[in-house]
């Protein structure tokens, strides 16, 4: 049974989409079998991040009863497999997103790793989102306000039964004021599983002509580099950096927009 682990943070642009995307990659780069599954129905950026644009058939389809998961898994960049989220705020309105725990389940045993990419809050999308999995991993920046809404979704997991397993420091820059790893750790009762700097790489990687994660656009910036190690952290396995994927872009692009599994 692969483990199935919600990527959360309470507080919005924190990089949570960023991080599913880029650790995702980093995890099927060390040959484990990797799905994206993007949660966050009112707001859908993974596809964009993913350098996918079209996508016939998505999330929305499946928690509305219309289509099954299995049609709406695609071939993502990096190895990676992936299940958008829909575009439509009509279809938006109607999906019932409870219904996505027993949706990730059944699938669960088809991967090593389902990370799930959820929105920001705690609103109804956020816990389905958090009880779909088994785990959870907290996303924050180094200042008071992020951590504050982190604690308060560490809560929410808990009570869902969903085991909080660490968190992910984002946008580190070592200026004076920032909150440090140590303290985040008391503040969360939590370990830290890796520090990610703020690198302008990671916004360049998706708005570049062919966008693709940062982990496959510069895997050498710091910011790939630390998440290879967070995700070498997770899973124990060694994810090598591969090199520059200039020519690969356009076969990734290529398979991830029109080939289903
Ligand atoms: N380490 C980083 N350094 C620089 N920019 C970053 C970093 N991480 C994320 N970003 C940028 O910050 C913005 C927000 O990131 P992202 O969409 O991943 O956050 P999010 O937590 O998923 O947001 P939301 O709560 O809206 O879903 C994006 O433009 C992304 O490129
Ligand atoms: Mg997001």
């Amino acid at each position: 049974m692969g483990r199935i682990i919600t990527i959360v943070s309470g507080k919005g642009g924190v990089g949570k989409t960023s991080l599913t995307a880029n650790l995702g990659v980093a995890l099927a780069q060390s040959g484990l079998k990797v799905l994206l599954v993007d949660a966050d129905v009112a707001m859908a950026n993974l596809s964009l991040i993913l350098g996918m644009q079209s996508s016939p058939i998505t999330l929305h389809d499946v928690l509305l009863g219309e289509s099954t998961i299995g049609d709406a898994v695609y071939d993502g960049p990096g190895g990676v497999f992936f299940v958008p989220s829909g575009l439509s705020l009509e279809a938006y309105r109607r999906v019932d997103s409870e219904r996505l725990e027993s949706v990730i389940r059944s699938i669960q045993e088809k991967y090593d790793y389902i990370l799930i990419d959820a929105p920001a809050g705690i609103e109804k999308n956020v816990m389905a989102a958090i009880a779909a999995a088994e785990e959870t991993l907290i996303v924050t920046t180094p200042d008071s306000p992020s951590v504050a809404d982190a604690i308060k979704i560490k809560l929410v997991a808990q009570r869902l039964n969903v085991n909080p397993i660490g968190a992910i420091i984002n946008f580190v820059r070592n200026e004076k004021g920032e909150i440090r790893a140590q303290d985040i750790t008391k503040l969360l009762e939590l370990p830290v599983l890796g520090t990610v700097p703020e690198d302008p790489e990671i916004r360049r990687s998706f708005m570049q002509e062919n966008a693709l994660p940062m982990i496959l656009h510069k895997p050498n910036s710091p910011a790939s580099n630390a998440i290879r190690k967070i995700a070498q952290k997770l899973s124990g396995k060694a994810v090598e950096a591969e090199s520059e994927a200039k020519g690969q872009g356009f076969f990734s692009r290529l398979f991830g927009k029109f080939r289903k599994k």
